[in-house]
């Protein structure tokens, strides 16, 4: 019902009468003036005229019936949404197993155990950034999950760069940088038989509202956000108001449902192209580091299952399937 009055506001930008939502929503005017107020509660500026109705002025920064507007596919037409959580991803992996269907996805504005790759925390405070997982049932088999990260990443470096002009890269595996700073990152989990994979779940974290001050020093020392990158200039947006995360989510959606569908044709040259593109690591003096080991060489490519190359000081080559990057000069 909230969708259908966002909806009807945005295809008149300008005053929608009572009366025609009424009759549109099928439900009296007593009540749509209780859905209005409800709306303007959650956050919506709505202005009311008793000559010509009611019109849009703003929406909050994050509405999941703006979002369920916006989203055209299977990825979000089915959204759960909490304000605090453990990590999405916990309770997405637990949903998944009893059964939910591909494309749910769960967000929350807040994660006290916000997990991050290798085992890390992902700090994840409470005011406006993105923390959501994604429920995919991929018909692939397990050997080509990484294909399923990358995806991701194209998805979402491309999503946030489409929404805010920021020139996301792509740091393998998949980290989301900007001037080599990180502004999100992606876990993927699943559950897999011998030869087929049961269901992943994308976890997706980005920073988009965050004052960066107010995050761990450490981490500080390394991040990046939407609405920092915007301040300097490095976008399109304009940044004196919060940035919609419903807009960024809604673009991420979109991404996932057009790249998800290259992946299930199988077109993994088409994949590895566009993650190229978007690669901040290929041709970098790099260094691998995996558990105690490192290792140092030129990022040269990546392989059709999404496994880095890595051109050795001896000449050689050699395969990298996990790890930390670092950058060298
Ligand atoms: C990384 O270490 O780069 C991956 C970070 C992934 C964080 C996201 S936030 C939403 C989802 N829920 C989690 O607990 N983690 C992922």
């Amino acid at each position: 019902m909230f969708e259908g009055i966002i909806r009807m506001f945005k295809e008149k930008d300008g005053f929608v009468s009572g009366e025609e939502m009424s009759r549109r929503l099928g439900i009296t005017r007593a009540a749509i003036w209780k859905k209005i107020k409800a709306l303007r509660e959650r956050g919506y500026v709505i202005e009311g005229s008793t000559a010509k109705g009611y019109r849009l002025i703003k929406t909050p920064e994050f509405s999941v019936e703006e979002l369920k507007t916006l989203v055209k596919g299977d990825f979000g037409k089915e959204i759960i949404f909490h304000e605090s959580l453990d990590s999405t991803n916990t309770l997405a992996m637990e949903l998944a197993d009893k059964g939910i269907s591909h494309g749910t996805i769960v967000i929350a504005n807040h994660q006290l155990k916000g997990k991050g790759r290798l085992g890390r925390t992902w700090f994840s405070p409470p005011k406006g950034n993105i923390y959501m997982s994604v429920i995919v049932r991929p018909e692939i088999e397990p050997k080509d999950a990484t294909l399923l990260t990358i995806m991701s990443a194209i998805s979402c470096a491309r999503a946030v760069r489409n929404s805010t002009g920021i020139e996301v890269k792509i740091k393998w595996p998949n980290d989301l940088m900007v001037s080599e700073r990180k502004l999100g990152g992606i876990l993927t989990e699943m559950k897999s038989d011998q030869d087929r994979i049961v269901f992943a779940v994308i976890g997706i974290g980005i920073n988009v509202n965050a004052h960066l001050d107010a995050f761990p020093v450490d981490v500080r020392a390394v991040a990046a956000s939407v609405i920092e990158e915007l301040r300097e200039g490095k976008g399109i947006k304009d940044c004196s108001q919060e940035i919609s995360r419903t807009l960024i989510i809604a673009a991420i959606l979109n991404e996932l449902e057009r790249w998800f569908k290259v992946l299930i044709k199988g077109s993994k040259i088409q994949l590895i192209n566009e993650w190229k593109k978007l690669s901040s690591t290929l041709g970098r003096k790099v260094k691998i580091i995996s558990g105690r080991d490192a290792i140092s060489g030129i990022a040269e490519d990546i392989d059709d299952e999404g496994m880095l190359i890595l051109r050795l000081p001896s000449g050689g080559l050699k395969k990298i399937s996990a790890g930390d990057v670092i950058m060298l000069r």
